[in-house]
């Protein structure tokens, strides 16, 4: 029997609800393909941080190393700045572990009805830089608390980063509509987003897609205004995050919204998990829609090549969406507890 080891973040907030659900629906579908999962469940988060000034031990990155995949539902308390959290648990993984895809699938669920008045069905992927880019630690802060403050931060683009960023998101393309758009900013921004708009074209030539160039601003009105004229967008660490959001926001709900973050080359685990942050204002009331959670490791699952596990997983939640349960946020008032129950049984 194939068997896989996870290591199992639950973090903060929401995600001690939602992971929880999610490993459940996992453990199911993988053993009725005869699957092996062995969950490792690690305390780390905000709780860890309030007793030990720490977001995770010193040698974590080694203890996920051991694992084929890491889980994480969400790290942010509202007691701590959200640059500890970030940047003590979620950015060292990232970039300890070279994930530097940010996978971020944007299609709408059955059942669930979105925003945008005419509710056409929306299926894109986000492919955003993770590593790199405008999430920067050079920089400072000058003159604090003075009239004369100052701050700057230096976005950092490498060749070899925005390469890579894009050779994945073309290779998708090219085994989609054979489209890629690129989110630039080349008219404002004047030395990293020409780099960005040379590399992507030089890049797509080299896999024979078709780059399709938008300005950030105008891309985002055109995700709200047709929606369906995108296939696989690339971005930047900043850019991506955001679009991301609002994709999320227009299939319904960020409680829904899966992400991945991949090492391709498979030299460290890749690690999954929502969009959504640890949502404080619902946690700890039995109502977080576990959707995000499970979708994500539907990513994992194939990933790890258990594609067959991976649709069925996906299968049953969009049957407990069509069948017409919701979540508060969509809505609905099931509760995370029941939903998770209706999918392990469409499982
Ligand atoms: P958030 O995603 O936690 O919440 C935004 C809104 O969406 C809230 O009203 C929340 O109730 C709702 N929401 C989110 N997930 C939901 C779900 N599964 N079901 C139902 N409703 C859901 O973003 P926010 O409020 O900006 O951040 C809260 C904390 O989470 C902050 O400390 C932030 O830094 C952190 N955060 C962490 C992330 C991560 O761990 N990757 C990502 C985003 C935020
Ligand atoms: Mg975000």
């Amino acid at each position: 029997m194939p068997t896989f080891t996870i290591s199992v973040i639950p973090g903060d907030g929401i995600g001690l609800e939602v992971v929880p659900a999610a490993t459940r629906c996992l453990e199911r579908v993988a053993s009725r393909h005869g699957i092996g999962l062995v969950f490792n469940e690690h305390p780390w988060g905000s709780e860890h941080y309030l007793a030990t000034g720490r977001m995770m031990p010193t040698d974590a990155l080694d203890t996920l190393a051991a694992s084929d995949a890491v889980m994480l539902g969400a790290v942010g308390h509202p007691d701590i700045p959200d640059t500890e959290t970030l940047w003590g648990l979620l950015i060292p993984i990232r970039r300890g572990f070279q994930q530097y895809i940010n996978l971020r699938p944007v299609r709408t669920l059955p059942g669930v009805r979105g925003p945008l008045a005419n509710d056409a069905p929306i299926d894109f992927l986000i492919v955003r830089e993770n590593n790199e880019g405008e999430y920067s630690e050079i920089g400072g802060r000058l003159y604090r608390g003075s009239p004369d403050e100052i701050a700057s931060q230096l976005a950092v683009f490498t060749r070899r980063g925005v390469e890579r960023v894009t050779r994945f998101a073309a290779r998708l393309a090219h085994a989609r509509t054979g489209v890629l758009t690129s989110a630039t900013k080349s008219n404002g921004i004047i030395h990293t987003m020409p780099f960005w708009d040379e590399i992507v074209t030089e890049l797509a030539a080299d896999e024979d897609v078709q780059v399709d160039s938008v300005l950030i601003d105008a891309l985002a009105a055109r995700m709200v205004l047709k929606p369906e004229s995108l296939d696989v967008v690339v971005a930047s660490n900043l850019f991506g995050d955001i679009l991301s959001d609002l994709g999320s926001a227009l299939t319904g709900s960020i409680g829904v919204a899966p992400s991945a973050n991949l090492n391709p080359e498979r030299n460290f685990p890749s690690l999954f998990e929502p969009v959504h942050g640890s949502a404080p204002d619902i946690a700890g009331r039995g109502i977080a829609n576990p959707v995000g959670q499970i979708w994500s490791g539907v990513m994992m699952l194939e990933h790890l090549g258990a594609s067959e596990a991976a649709s069925d997983l996906m299968r049953a939640v969009e049957e407990v969406l069509s069948a017409g349960l919701a979540t508060p946020d969509l809505g609905g008032s099931t509760t995370t507890a029941e939903f998770t129950d209706a999918v392990l049984d469409a499982i």
